[in-house]
Order: C-alpha cells, then structure tokens, then sequence
C-alpha cells in the first residue's frame, strides 16, 4: 500500500515557512508521540536551518511512556530542547515558555547585554496534520485562537499568537512531504490519522494494521477483540492477506454481518483504527528509536 498525499496547498505552506523564518527566534517540532520518526517531516531540518529547535512529543497520553522517555533522550543527544504533552489535557503544556526560555538562554542573554531584556521571542510552530498543534497553541496562549487550517483557501496561517508579553508563537498549517521515504512511513502516519482516511482504502489500511499488531502488541489484539488466540499465520501468506483474516474474526465477535452472512470487514477496519486513534488499544508507541 503506497501511502502518499501531498496537495497543493502544503507546498504552499512550505514557501511560507521560507519566508517567515527570519523573523523567528526558534522552531517548535509538533511530533506525533506515538510516532515520532514518522511523524517528523524530513524536509523540516533543511527549511529551518540554523534555528535552535524544540521538540514537542505530543499526545503522550497515548504513546506508551518509556518508549517516550527513550525518544526524549534521543532527540536530547542530538541537541533539541524535548517537551512531552499531551495537548488536550494540558498536561506538560505549562513547560513550554520555560523550555524555550531555556533553548534560547544565550541569545537572551546577549540581548540582556544590550539592554534589550524586554525583546519578544518568536517561535514558529510547525507540524503534520491531526497531530494536535491547534490544541497545543490554545493550550499556550490559554485560549481559544483560530486554527491555521490545513485546506486550501483558508488562509488563516502565518499569524502570532501571543503567549505573554514576551513570547509570540508563529501558526503553519498542518503538513505533510511530497514523497514518504519507506512504505512504513506512510502507513504509520495512515494509522494515527495524519493522512486523511478519504483518500485511502481503509480496508486495506485495516488488514495492514491488524497484521502489524499482531506482531507489535498481540496480547491487546485477542484483548480488544475477544479473540481466544490470533490464528497461525501461513509461511507463504502475506501481511495483508494475514490481516484479512483477523478483520474477519474480529469482524465476526463484535457480530457486524452483511446480507448473506459475510462478514462486514469494512466496517470492521474502520472501527479498529477508530479505537486505536481514540486509545481504545491503550498507550502504544509504533516506533522505537534505532
Ligand atoms: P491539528 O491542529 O494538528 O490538525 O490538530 P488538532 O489540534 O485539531 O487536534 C486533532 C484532534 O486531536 C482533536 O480531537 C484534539 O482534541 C486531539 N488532540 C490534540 N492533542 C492531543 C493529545 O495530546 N492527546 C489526545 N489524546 N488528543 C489530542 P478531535 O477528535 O478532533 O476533537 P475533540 O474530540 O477533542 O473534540
């Protein structure tokens, strides 16, 4: 399944980021804590060049917490200031101003020397779509703000939000990259819901998924589904025929019957990814740090 979407107006946004980054301080990565490599847009460390950056490991109330402690340390060796949130609850959200603060302490200091001390420090919030970067901005500034929409003609991006007196955050809207590198890319960011579900086969997606957690977490697999034990999976048969088959046992417990008594995957396919997205498999992280 080669996942891929890129629609014009991310590569309009990308122009943006171009061109609004002389007036920003630092860079603030929004990533997908369940998926931190594939959530983190490649072309990001070419566009803003130079620009001290924060990383934000975002819902991390639903990625599993030492495989975030490791992605924190991670990113921390490489140099990046590291925050984990989870946006919706506000949890870890309170940190923000102080990281940046942190990241930046020379170039504050600096200006302290000139007797600038009062200057605003301007951070540019970048991110993939749905990984929660409106609620994150509106849990910084504490308020309802508009959201930087990522469809085309609605062009709400490129505005600041002000934080306090002495912090300004720049929105982008959501977006994505013209070419995933790997076909796990694209699937991870199809399972989190990052790439919009109308523009794929949410069966296939589905039959993908329930093979990858029937190697990754089988154990919440026959939990969520009832299932007495995941059916031996054939040498020669591949992942997604495999995944087919556990859709239709799934399918056949929670009873979701078309005419003729076939089983209604579809459906079924849609409501695993539903309930991994809304943690109903509880706190998984798709992947590790190499
Ligand atoms: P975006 O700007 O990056 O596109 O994402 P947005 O903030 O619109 O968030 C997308 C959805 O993800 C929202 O849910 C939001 O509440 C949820 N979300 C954001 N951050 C987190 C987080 O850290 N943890 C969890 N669990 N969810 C988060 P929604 O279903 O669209 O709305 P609602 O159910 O919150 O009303």
């Amino acid at each position: 399944m080669n996942v891929q979407w890129y629609p014009g107006h991310m590569a309009k946004t990308r122009r943006l980021i171009g061109e609004r980054l002389r007036q920003v301080d630092a860079v603030c990565e929004i990533l997908d804590a369940r998926i931190p490599a594939s959530s983190r847009n490649p072309d990001v460390a070419e566009l803003t060049a130079g620009k001290p950056r924060l990383i934000v490991l975002n819902r991390a109330d639903q990625s599993d917490p030492d495989a975030t402690a490791q992605w924190g340390d991670f990113f921390r060796a490489r140099g990046f200031a590291v925050l984990a949130t989870d946006a919706k609850s506000g949890r870890g959200a309170g940190k923000f101003a102080a990281a940046v603060r942190e990241l930046l302490a020379d170039k504050l200091k600096a200006y302290a020397d000139k007797g600038q001390s009062g200057r605003v420090v301007r951070v540019m919030v970048l991110g993939i779509p749905n990984v929660g970067k409106s609620t994150f901005i509106n849990r910084i500034a504490g308020r309802n703000v508009a959201k930087a929409e990522d469809r085309p003609g609605v062009t709400r991006a490129g505005q600041w939000v002000p934080v306090d007196k002495r912090l300004e955050l720049l929105d982008t809207p959501g977006i994505l990259w013209p070419k995933f590198g790997d076909e796990t890319v694209g699937l991870h960011l199809a399972f989190t819901g990052a790439v919009k579900d109308e523009i794929l086969d949410t069966e296939t997606l589905g039959c993908h998924f329930m093979a990858y957690l029937s190697e990754a977490a089988p154990e919440r697999l026959r939990e969520a589904y009832k299932l007495p034990e995941l059916p031996p999976r054939d040498a020669a048969e591949t992942g997604i025929a495999y995944g087919f088959r556990l859709l239709q046992d799934a399918g056949r417990k929670r009873g979701f019957l078309v005419s003729g008594g076939e089983i209604d995957t579809e459906r079924m396919a849609k409501i695993l990814l539903d309930e991994y997205r809304a943690g109903k498999l509880g706190r998984l992280t798709l992947e590790l740090p190499e």
